[in-house]
C-alpha cells in the first residue's frame, strides 16, 4: 500500500437535525458520528488525516483534535461544494502523492475494512479514481454512476440528471479514492456550472475519462454502510443498526444476550466470554464486564466495572466498581466512586456514592451510603443513613471490619466505628465507637398507658384500643396464627 491520506469532509451544516449541536457531534453507540468515521479511518491504515471543518467549527474542530490530535484541520469558511472542500484540504495538507481517500464525517456505519478493500482495489488497478458505489432501491438524492461502453464515464447529481439517468440505481456513496497527483491537478479544473452552483467533486470522474485515465466503481454489497444521518429519525435508525452490529459481535464472542432488541451496548464497552446480559440493559461508555457476570434485567451501567461472576439486577450505576462475586440490586443507585468488594452486597433501594464497601460487607436494604468506607464482613442494617453533609461541607464516615449495625441507624459524619463494634437499632451515632463496643443512643422505651383513649378519643384508633382492653386481649405472647 502506498501512503494513504484520508480527507474527512465535515464542514456542512446539518440543518435538518434542528439542533444547536453540529450534526457530526451527535452520538450513537457512545461516539459522535465523526468519531465513528475517524475510528474507521484509523482502522483503514491512514498515514495522514485531513479534516475539513467550517460550519460550527468552534465545536467541531476541538472535538476532532481530541479524538485524533494528529489530524490536520483545514478550514472551509464558505461551503461551496465538495470539490471546493477537498481543494481546501489538499492545500492545507500539501497532498500531492500516494492515495487520497475522500470520506464524509457523518457516516457512522462505515467499516474500516470496506475502506481498506476500496483502497486495495484502487491501487491494484492503478486508477486515477475509484468510486465506492452500491445499488439501492431508492436512489433519489444521490449522484448516479454513469456507465458507457468502456465502463464508468462519470457521475451525475440528482438535480442535474435526466429522467433516464434518474432511473439508474447505482449510486455514488460519496467516498472516492484518488491518485494524489491526479486529484491535485484536476481540482482547479472543476467549475460550478450546475443546478446547485456548487463545485462538485464528482466532476473529477468525467475529467479523468476525458484525459484517457482509468476510473471505475468499487461496488459495495451493502452500501447503507456509507449512509449519513441527516435528521433525528435517520440518527435513530443508524443507531439501531450499529447496535445490532455490536450486540451480534459480542454474541459471536461468547456473550449471552437474551434480548438483543432491548440491549444497548456502546462501541467502547468490553465484555468477557460467558457474560449474560438480560433484557432492558444499556451498557454505556467504558463499561467492562468480566466472565460469568450476569447483568440485568433493566440495568443502565455507565463507565462501570463488573467483576467475575457478579450479579447486577435493576441498577443504575455510573463510575462504579462491582467486585467479583458481588451482588447488586434490585432498584439500586450506584453513583460515582462506589467500590464494592469481592462477594459484597448492595441490596434493594440502596443509594451509594463515593464509598468503598469491603469484601463480604453488606448493605442489603433501604439505605444511603455517602463518603464512607465500610470494612470487610461488616453488615449495615436496614434503613441506615450515612449523614455525610452538614449543610456546608461533606464529611467521611469510617466503619471498621465485621461491624454489626442495627436497623435505622444514622451515622453522622465525621465519625469512626472500630472493628468488631455493634450499633443498636435506631442509634444516632455522632461520636466515635471503640473496637468491640456496643453503641446505643436511643433512650429506654416508655409506655404511656391509655394515651390513645385520652388523646385520640372518637377515632378508630381509640375504638380499637378500647375494644382490645375490654376484651382483655393480651399484648404479649403468641401472635395469632398467620400460617407462617
Ligand atoms: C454528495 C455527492 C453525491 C453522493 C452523495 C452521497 C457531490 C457533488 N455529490 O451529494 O454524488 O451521492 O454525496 O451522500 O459530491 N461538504 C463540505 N463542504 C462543502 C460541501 C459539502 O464539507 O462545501 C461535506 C458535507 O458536510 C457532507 C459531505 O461533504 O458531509 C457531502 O455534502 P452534501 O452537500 O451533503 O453532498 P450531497 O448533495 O449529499
Ligand atoms: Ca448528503
Amino acid at each position: 500500500m502506498s501512503e494513504l491520506t484520508v480527507i474527512v469532509l465535515a464542514a456542512g451544516g446539518g440543518t435538518r437535525m434542528k439542533s444547536k449541536t453540529p450534526k457530526m457531534l451527535h452520538q450513537i453507540a457512545g461516539r459522535s458520528l465523526v468519531g465513528h468515521v475517524l475510528a474507521a479511518v484509523s482502522e483503514a491504515g491512514a498515514s495522514r488525516v485531513v479534516a475539513v471543518v467550517g460550519h460550527q467549527r468552534e465545536l467541531v474542530e476541538p472535538h476532532i483534535a481530541e479524538i485524533l490530535p494528529e489530524a490536520v484541520i483545514a478550514v472551509q469558511s464558505e461551503q461551496l461544494g465538495t470539490a471546493h472542500a477537498v481543494r481546501v484540504a489538499v492545500e492545507a495538507g500539501a497532498v500531492s502523492s500516494g492515495t487520497v481517500l475522500v470520506t464524509y464525517g457523518d457516516t457512522p456505519l462505515l467499516r474500516g475494512e470496506s475502506l481498506r478493500a476500496l483502497v486495495a482495489d484502487h491501487e491494484a488497478a492503478g486508477r486515477a479514481a475509484t468510486i465506492l458505489s452500491g445499488i439501492v432501491p431508492e436512489p433519489f438524492g444521490y449522484g448516479r454512476i454513469l456507465r458507457g461502453e468502456t465502463g464508468v464515464s462519470g457521475i451525475v447529481e440528482e438535480k442535474d440528471a435526466t429522467d433516464e439517468e434518474r432511473a439508474i440505481t447505482e449510486i455514488n456513496s460519496g467516498i472516492i479514492a484518488f491518485d494524489g497527483a491526479f486529484l491535485a491537478g484536476v481540482l482547479p479544473r472543476i467549475g460550478n456550472d450546475n443546478a446547485k452552483k456548487e463545485f462538485y467533486l464528482t466532476d473529477a470522474i468525467a475529467l479523468a475519462v476525458a484525459d484517457g485515465l482509468a476510473v471505475d466503481a468499487f461496488v459495495l454489497d451493502d452500501v447503507t454502510e456509507a449512509e449519513g444521518a441527516n435528521d433525528r429519525a435517520q440518527l435513530a435508525a443508524l443507531g439501531k443498526i450499529l447496535n445490532e452490529r455490536i450486540v451480534t459481535r459480542w454474541m459471536k464472542d461468547g456473550v449471552t444476550v437474551m434480548d438483543p432488541a432491548t440491549t444497548w451496548i456502546d462501541a467502547d464497552v468490553e465484555l468477557a466470554p460467558d457474560v449474560t446480559i438480560l433484557p432492558g440493559t444499556q451498557l454505556i461508555g467504558a463499561t467492562r464486564i468480566d466472565e460469568d457476570a450476569v447483568v440485568g434485567p433493566d440495568c443502565t451501567l455507565k463507565d462501570t466495572e463488573v467483576g467475575h461472576g457478579a450479579r447486577v439486577v435493576r441498577t443504575q450505576a455510573e463510575l462504579a466498581v462491582v467486585g467479583p462475586g458481588a451482588n447488586v440490586g434490585p432498584f439500586t443507585y450506584l453513583r460515582p466512586g462506589t467500590v464494592l468488594g469481592e462477594e459484597g452486597k448492595i441490596g434493594g433501594f440502596v443509594e451509594v456514592k463515593n464509598s468503598t464497601i469491603g469484601p463480604g460487607a453488606k448493605v442489603p436494604h433501604l439505605s444511603y451510603v455517602g463518603d464512607a468506607t465500610i470494612g470487610e464482613g461488616t453488615n449495615i442494617g436496614a434503613g441506615t443513613i450515612f449523614a455525610n453533609y452538614d449543610g456546608v461541607t461533606k464529611h467521611k464516615t469510617r466503619i471498621g471490619r465485621h461491624v454489626k449495625s442495627g436497623s435505622g441507624v444514622t451515622f453522622v459524619a465525621p465519625v469512626v466505628v472500630g472493628d468488631g463494634a455493634t450499633t443498636g437499632g435506631e442509634a444516632l451515632i455522632r461520636e466515635d465507637v471503640p473496637p468491640g463496643a456496643l453503641a446505643v443512643s436511643a433512650g429506654q422505651q416508655r409506655n404511656i398507658e391509655g394515651w390513645a383513649l385520652a388523646k385520640r378519643a372518637g377515632t378508630p384508633q381509640a375504638a380499637a384500643a378500647e375494644e382490645a382492653l375490654e376484651a382483655g386481649v393480651p399484648i404479649l405472647g403468641e401472635p395469632s396464627a398467620t400460617g407462617e
